[in-house]
């Protein structure tokens, strides 16, 4: 494996400054709220090199800071390298215009092989609406002949209507045709998906994720799951394109960042030196779970669904899905103590955001940390408030704040 080196990179205080970005998805435990905390630890520990974001989730990191140092952004699921490109990349040329020509084209084509009504126009009760939902959730058994139909075909009437499932579709295979014409570069790719990615957030009737879609029990419900049936995946996708482009041409440039999908410790064996930022996942919910839909698109690679008794379960979940130590009672100490070890083997500097939930204390981490990085490291704790919280003291304090970052320097 090749490893992350980079020449000495240093900075100056104004340099340090995170620019504002383009969100473009929702996404659990996103530290675009706390981005400066987080900037301004970073900075603490910072010492020259690269920073590694180890858990890049939606990037927030990669969008803030992107412009102030060389960034390696990796995260274990693949739709999180394709928005860290988003930040990180330069782009080309990119035709919106060509791209929707096309991409309406593509769209017209597929839709001409479906002959069910599925449109949610008319319906005047309930029972009328969950029969369209019903309609459009059928199509899991239809045979399709067309290439791209994976989510016309899986997820109909589940976060998305069909129609919107037949644009996802038509703007996948677009974006797959200009890469191979060669019209559109890496960073193009990327791009474009990640902007489908946020047309999918907003169009979708779930709630922010994707581990469950609602059900239509109410007149209420009916009411509000409509007002996503009847978004038009396509305008959001266009109006967001050619916002990115805009910023992406202002502020994008390629400090030598890189990125990967890798598992953190294969990750960690890759550095030389530099500062990691480590945010991994504080719940026992995997993110493989809540966001497998995102997965998918981003593979795009008709994945077998779970079944459970004999039937696909309700959130049609990818059957191959990540499962995170840092999720798993049993795993998570073991977990972070390779994290230290990854780190100390690296020569790196260490921001850890700590989350205080069940999954494991502050004390334990502490001790763990202590343990592993021993007297190598100068080790302490923050909290948003900037209070430096000392060994002794932090323990009583450190239950009421919310967000801390476990900081460790090379002595
Ligand atoms: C709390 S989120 C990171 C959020 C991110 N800092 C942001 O602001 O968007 C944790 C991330 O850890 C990733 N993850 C979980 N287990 C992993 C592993 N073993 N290796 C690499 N990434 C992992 C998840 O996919 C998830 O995106």
């Amino acid at each position: 494996m090749t490893k992350l080196v980079i020449d000495e990179f240093k900075r100056t205080e104004e340099s340090i400054k995170s620019r504002t970005y383009p969100k473009l998805i929702k996404y659990m435990g996103s530290k675009a709220k706390i981005i400066d905390f987080v900037s301004e630890s970073i900075h603490s520990v910072y010492d020259g090199g690269i920073v590694c974001d180890l858990f890049s989730g939606a990037a927030s990191l990669s969008g803030a800071l992107g412009g102030c140092y060389p960034i390696h952004a990796n995260d274990i699921q693949s739709y999180s390298s394709l928005i860290a490109s988003v930040y990180l990349k330069p782009i080309r040329e990119i035709n919106v215009k060509s791209l929707m020509e096309e991409a309406l084209l593509n769209y017209i084509n597929a839709k001409s092989s479906i002959t069910l009504d599925l449109s949610y126009e008319v319906f005047s009760s309930l029972e009328q609406f969950n029969l369209i939902e019903e309609r459009n959730r059928e199509l899991i058994n239809v045979n399709f002949d067309h290439e791209y139909h994976l989510f016309v075909k899986n997820y109909s009437g589940t976060w998305w209507s069909a129609e919107q499932c037949l644009w996802i579709d038509a703007f996948k295979q677009t974006i797959d045709s200009k890469i191979g014409r060669g019209e559109f570069t890496e960073a193009d790719y990327a791009l474009t998906m990640s902007v489908l990615l946020h047309a999918m957030a907003y169009s979708s009737q779930g709630t922010g994720h994707y581990a469950q879609y609602r059900d239509a029990k109410t007149q209420s419900s009916m009411k509000d799951i409509n007002i996503y049936r009847k978004k038009r995946l396509q305008e959001l996708f266009e109006k967001k394109l050619n916002q990115i482009i805009i910023w992406s041409k202002e502020n994008v440039i390629d400090l030598n960042h890189s990125i990967t999908t890798l598992d953190y410790k294969d990750c960690l064996g890759m550095l030389e030196g530099g500062t990691v930022y480590a945010d991994p996942p504080y719940a026992f919910v995997h993110y493989s779970r809540f966001y497998h839909a995102m997965e998918t698109l981003s593979l795009y690679d008709y994945p077998t669904l779970q079944i459970k008794g004999g039937s696909i379960v309700k959130g049609r979940y990818r059957e191959e899905r990540h499962q995170s130590p840092f999720c798993i009672k049993s795993q998570v100490s073991g977990a972070f103590e390779d994290l230290f070890l990854g780190i100390k083997k690296s020569g790196s500097n260490l921001a850890l955001s700590y989350s205080n939930t069940a999954m494991i204390s502050l004390e334990t981490l502490l001790d763990i940390s202590k343990r592993t990085l021993n007297s190598n490291y100068e080790i302490w704790v923050e909290g948003t408030d900037h209070q430096h919280m000392t060994m002794g003291r932090q323990n009583d304090r450190s239950r009421d704040v919310k967000e801390l970052m476990l900081l460790a320097r090379k002595r």
